[in-house]
């Protein structure tokens, strides 16, 4: 089989590999992979040494953690059966294990010892083929078809939007105006996420044209091009989803929120980004506003159980629009160039 590999850490080491058919251990499933998804972190893994590991003794890695896949295979009373659509969950909890991963929630590990596909420890979903626990793959709806490979993100959002809501009851939130910045596939998503909820969203993403302001408007949310915008329109958001990762529009969105607002951090800034930070403002705004700033990785398994549900209640033809590029597994590389009018651009696998 065909697969998409690099060495993490070395941006000259994307490449096509031809590697050996997996073979199923008893309790797995066997999936042939038909799309993966890209992400910054999969630039990330390939750019900057130490954002990625490769399986232990190994120097390359399959990279990709979105994954979309038809099962081949399945053990007897696994629930799979040949021809389920599934998608695979990036992460493993600890070995020793932690509290949490004890309990299931891998994405709330506390020993900093889990694995990740496709990103630290273990094989990504970029091949032809791929093996998976019954325990972490998810079967998806046949109705969503190919946009079941926007699972994995819409997860970490769905994980994002409990983590504001159950947190926000403590200091007594009650969700009515929502900003969410940046309107990539992961601030879209948020967006979609807060429609669904019924609220009154707004969305902070700079670019004026291209698909990203009109696939907002959509969705019956508001965009601002600016916080010059955000301010004139008074709008006192009770929850902000950041999904930029962006410093100086995080501390400005932070600064604009109502009271008792909860502020949910999705983005990752890296190690280079400085910003001149209004130390003492944000302090008093925090301190006295009562405001909750919480940050937000990956996704248990019953956030990925919620983002095909929310997928699958969502405007299908809407989710199409987020798919901008799609790329054949033999130019797959092409795929981690940025262009101007990408939303979420995906490798097709068989191709
Ligand atoms: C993935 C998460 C992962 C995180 C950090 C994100 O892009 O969606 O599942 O935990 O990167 O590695």
């Amino acid at each position: 089989m065909r697969a998409a590999t690099v060495i993490p850490g070395r941006p000259d080491s994307a490449g096509l590999d031809e590697l050996p058919d997996p073979e199923p251990a008893e309790d797995e499933l066997l999936v042939a992979g038909l799309l993966v998804g890209v992400c910054g972190t999969d630039l990330d893994v390939l750019h900057h040494p130490g954002a990625g590991e490769p399986p232990a003794g190994r120097e390359r890695m399959v990279l990709f953690h979105e994954s979309f896949g038809r099962v081949v295979s399945a053990p007897p009373d696994s629930g799979f059966t040949a021809g389920d659509l599934v998608t695979g969950v990036v992460r493993r909890p600890d070995p020793v294990p932690c509290p949490s991963c004890a309990r299931g929630r891998w994405d709330l590990c506390r020993n900093g010892r889990y694995t990740e596909r496709g990103i630290r420890g273990l094989d990504g979903f970029g091949a032809q083929l791929w093996t998976v626990e019954p325990r972490f793959a998810l079967k998806l709806d046949p109705a969503l078809g190919e946009l079941g490979v926007l699972t994995e993100p819409c997860s970490v959002i769905a994980k994002a939007w409990e983590q504001a809501e159950q947190l926000g009851r403590v200091i007594g939130n009650e969700p009515r105006v929502a900003l969410v910045t940046g309107a990539g596939p992961i601030g879209l998503l948020a967006t979609l996420l807060g429609v669904q909820r019924g609220l009154d969203v707004h969305v902070l993403e700079r670019a004026t044209d291209g698909p990203k302001p009109d696939l907002v408007r959509q969705l019956g949310a508001t965009h601002h091009d600016s916080f010059d915008s955000v301010d004139s329109a008074h709008l006192d958001p009770d929850v902000v989803i950041e999904c930029t990762g962006a410093g100086e529009v995080l501390f400005g969105a932070l600064r604009r929120t109502a009271r008792n607002a909860v502020m949910v951090l999705t983005g990752i800034s890296g190690e280079a980004a400085h910003v001149t930070v209004p130390g003492g403002a944000v302090n008093d705004e925090l301190v006295l506003e009562n405001d909750l700033l919480v940050g937000s990785v990956n996704a248990a398994f019953h956030h990925y159980r919620q983002a095909a549900e929310a997928l699958a209640a969502a405007d299908h033809e809407w989710l199409r629009q987020l798919i901008t590029r799609r790329v054949p597994l033999g130019r797959w590389t092409e795929a981690l160039e940025r262009r101007p009018d990408d939303v979420k651009v995906v490798v097709d696998l068989q191709g």
